[in-house]
């Protein structure tokens, strides 16, 4: 199949998203862009269009895909029982970078919800793709736009990469704003609660409904507890070259890296770091990448996931990063890097 790329860096273009809208609506595939990251969509009450994704992706199907609506009086065809809670975290969050989980209507199919019997929904803060939404359907089934276990693509030559010649379209959008998913919030059981970190911190879900819980699985390093959200289970991305993360005192931190790097030098290994905007000249034997400035947290959530694919571009046989453990995404962030690192961690 040949993917289309249709351009919409400076905006919404109405005769693009009207046959992206075709192609969602005879069940096909389209990536797009959100403020969090490119999704893969599909007609999400079409249980043949939903299969496809996961085909595209590789994903295992229990898995399930959040739905994606562009207005909150949507929510009343998929979901059931809904809580006061969504409508007040809708007020304070959508649109924007939270996912929450409710009880599913019947016309949602269990191949979208990966066979439960909730359905994910989020109100993306991103005009092109509420238009595509709309011109879809209404109800967009989208995981990221990434093949299963490779990182969620941040700009449209991440997802060509990954799916060109297994979709039908592509919408180039451009760089995302955040970089990171979703916030994911379980209202369907007691105390609602976080199951994935995202932008929106538990301290700002908090301020909106006064008591939140985190799911135990994401605190914890006991592998016997079960994420409640089934893709927080999966083994998630780790680059070619092993990752490990060097947590401390910034000077601490840089001394040990470079003395690292000198050894893997003298071994003829070639080490990868991971400094940011403040750091990345204090480094000697490496190939150093800067994901952002330590002032500025949204731009180290916006970087992280193209700079671990560039090092998979790369030659180095060892990556060492920095923590960064910022206010807001801070627990976002290091969720995802603690991952890649497949939670090698050196404490100095
Ligand atoms: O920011 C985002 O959320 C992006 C953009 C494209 O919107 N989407 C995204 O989708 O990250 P995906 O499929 O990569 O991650 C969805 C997560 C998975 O961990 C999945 O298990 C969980 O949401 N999930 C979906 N439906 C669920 C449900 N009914 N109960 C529990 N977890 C669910
Ligand atoms: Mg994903």
């Amino acid at each position: 199949m040949e993917t289309v790329v249709e351009r919409m860096r400076d905006g919404i273009d109405e005769a693009g998203i009207r046959r992206a809208g075709e192609i969602l609506r005879r069940g096909g595939l389209v990536a797009f862009p959100t403020e969090t990251v490119y999704g893969l969509g599909a007609n999400a009450l079409d249980a043949d269009a939903a299969e496809k994704i996961y085909r595209a992706k590789g994903r295992p199907s229990d898995n399930p895909l959040i739905v994606h609506i562009a207005d909150w009086d949507a929510i009343g065809k998929i979901a059931v029982d809904v809580p006061p809670e969504a409508k007040l975290l809708a007020d304070a969050f959508w649109p924007g970078p939270l996912t929450m989980i409710l009880k599913k209507s019947a016309v949602v199919p269990l191949a979208t919800t990966g066979g439960l019997d909730t359905v994910a929904v989020r109100l993306p803060d991103h005009a092109v793709a509420r238009a595509l939404i709309r011109a879809g359907g209404g109800y967009i089934a989208a995981p990221s736009a990434n093949t299963s276990g490779r990182p969620s693509p941040t700009r449209a030559e991440h997802v060509i990469r990954d799916m060109d010649g297994v979709i039908d379209m592509v919408i180039d959008g451009g760089d995302v704003r955040i970089g990171i998913e979703s916030t994911i919030v379980d209202l369907t059981e007691g105390t609602p609660t976080i199951l994935r970190p995202g932008y929106v911190s538990r301290e700002m879900l908090d301020g909106v409904l006064g008591r939140v819980e985190t799911d135990r699985a994401l605190l914890s390093e006991d592998e016997n507890l079960r994420p409640k959200a089934p893709g927080m289970r999966y083994r998630h991305y780790a680059p070619n070259a092993p990752l490990v993360i060097v947590e401390g005192a910034q000077q601490r931190v840089r001394e040990r890296i470079n003395a690292l790097a000198r050894e893997n030098a003298e071994k003829g290994r070639a080490t990868g770091v991971i400094g940011t905007d403040e750091s990345q000249g204090c480094y000697t034997n490496a190939l150093v990448k800067s994901i952002g400035s330590r002032t500025d947290e949204a731009s180290i959530a916006r970087h992280l996931y193209g700079i671990l694919r560039e090092f998979d571009d790369s030659e180095v046989s060892v990556i060492y990063s920095e923590s960064f453990d910022t206010p807001q995404m801070g627990a976002a962030i290091m969720n995802r890097l603690i991952k890649a690192a497949g939670h090698q961690i050196i404490s100095v």
